[in-house]
């Protein structure tokens, strides 16, 4: 009903609103693009911390449905934050907790058993164009399994960028599957000692261990080499882009049966335990309901203090 009252207004408020997307749009994406090159900004106004929630859930899915349509130019899509503190901090941990309420869909409509949260990050690991994500805050939990999903990753070496899978210390496995990507970039030892221990991990060691692709010192130097690295592959056919990221998926990237069973299925499953339950709402608590401040900031460093 939400997304029917939505497509109204866009029609009363003709012009102001493009063509009627599938789900509520909320603007928390700030695209620009020029020359086969497409920058999302992700800018979540709801959250102080750019919680992944409903919100940006809803406006990415948009987006993934023009991207997968390949009814434009577009060849290279470039994420990044507007917050400099948080990339994407985490999942709303909401979600977990009885009341939780929310316009989309539990399981994602055109995948069947995936849930829509997972549904999305995998189908970013296959849009026809190239996805790099430009990295200057913090990316914990599905914040970093969005980073896993884009094709490439690069970050600054600002003490701001942190990166975690922080759902162990919840007592939840990484519901999306970003252990076993990142078991296949850091190796098997390195992702049991990072995951296990919910630690954070920062830029000039992520790039040492192939976590991300680079660092760079400043904004200015990330900034200039992605654009250039963006614009040369959107000179290329968007067929040989398209092409190489089918065989590279093909042997890369965890199999969809594999993420439903052993990563998805068993977050559900572990989310409901009342050990889980009391930890997210303690953290809630903590958190001010996920607002900007210690916990959040320094999680890493903070959560034993919740032990
Ligand atoms: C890219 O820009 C063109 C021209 O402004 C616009 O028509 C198109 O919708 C844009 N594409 C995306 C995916 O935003
Ligand atoms: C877009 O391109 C991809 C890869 O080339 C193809 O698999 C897909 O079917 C195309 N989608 C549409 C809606 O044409
Ligand atoms: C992000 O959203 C806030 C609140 O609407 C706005 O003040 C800010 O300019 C936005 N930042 C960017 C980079 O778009
Ligand atoms: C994912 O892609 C499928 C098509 O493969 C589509 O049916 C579904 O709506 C997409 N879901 C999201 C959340 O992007
Ligand atoms: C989806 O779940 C149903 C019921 O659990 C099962 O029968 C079916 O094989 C599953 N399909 C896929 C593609 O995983
Ligand atoms: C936290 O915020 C969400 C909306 O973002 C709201 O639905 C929920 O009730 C809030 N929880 C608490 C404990 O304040």
């Amino acid at each position: 009903m939400f997304s029917a009252l939505l497509r109204l207004s866009c029609l009363a408020l003709l012009g102001l609103c493009a063509a009627a997307a599938r789900y509520p749009s909320f603007g928390t994406l700030k695209t620009t693009n020029s020359s086969g090159v497409l920058n999302v900004v992700i800018n979540n106004t709801y959250s102080s911390i750019n919680l992944f929630d409903l919100h940006v859930q809803s406006d990415l899915a948009n987006l993934i449905e023009t991207l997968q349509a390949n009814d434009t130019d577009i060849r290279v899509v470039v994420f990044s934050s507007a917050n400099k503190e948080f990339f994407i901090s985490h999942f709303d941990i909401n979600y977990f907790l009885p009341g939780y309420e929310s316009p989309l869909p539990l399981y994602d409509p055109g995948i069947p058993n995936m849930t829509f949260p997972v549904a999305l990050l995998w189908n970013i690991t296959q849009l026809p164009q190239a996805t790099i994500a430009v990295i200057e805050g913090r990316a914990r939990g599905i914040g970093n399994e969005f980073l896993m999903s884009c094709d490439m990753r690069f970050a600054t070496t600002a003490p701001s960028v942190l990166l975690a899978q922080l759902e162990t210390s919840f007592g939840l496995n990484p519901g999306a599957g970003g252990a076993m990507y990142l078991s296949r970039l850091i190796g098997r030892g390195r992702t049991f000692e990072y995951v296990l221990a919910s630690q954070d991990i920062d830029a000039a060691t992520a790039e040492r261990y192939g976590w991300i692709n680079r660092a760079f010192a400043t904004s200015a130097e990330l900034t200039s080499y992605v654009q250039a690295l963006a614009a040369r592959i959107a000179l290329f056919p968007p067929g040989g882009i398209a092409g190489t990221k089918r065989g590279v998926n093909a042997v890369s990237r965890p199999p969809m049966d594999v993420i439903i069973r052993d990563a998805q299925d068993l977050i559900g499953v572990l989310a409901a335990t009342q050990v889980t339950q009391d930890f997210s709402k303690k953290f809630i608590q903590l958190t001010h309901n996920q607002s900007i401040g210690p916990l959040e900031l320094n999680y890493g460093k903070e959560l034993v203090e919740l032990y």
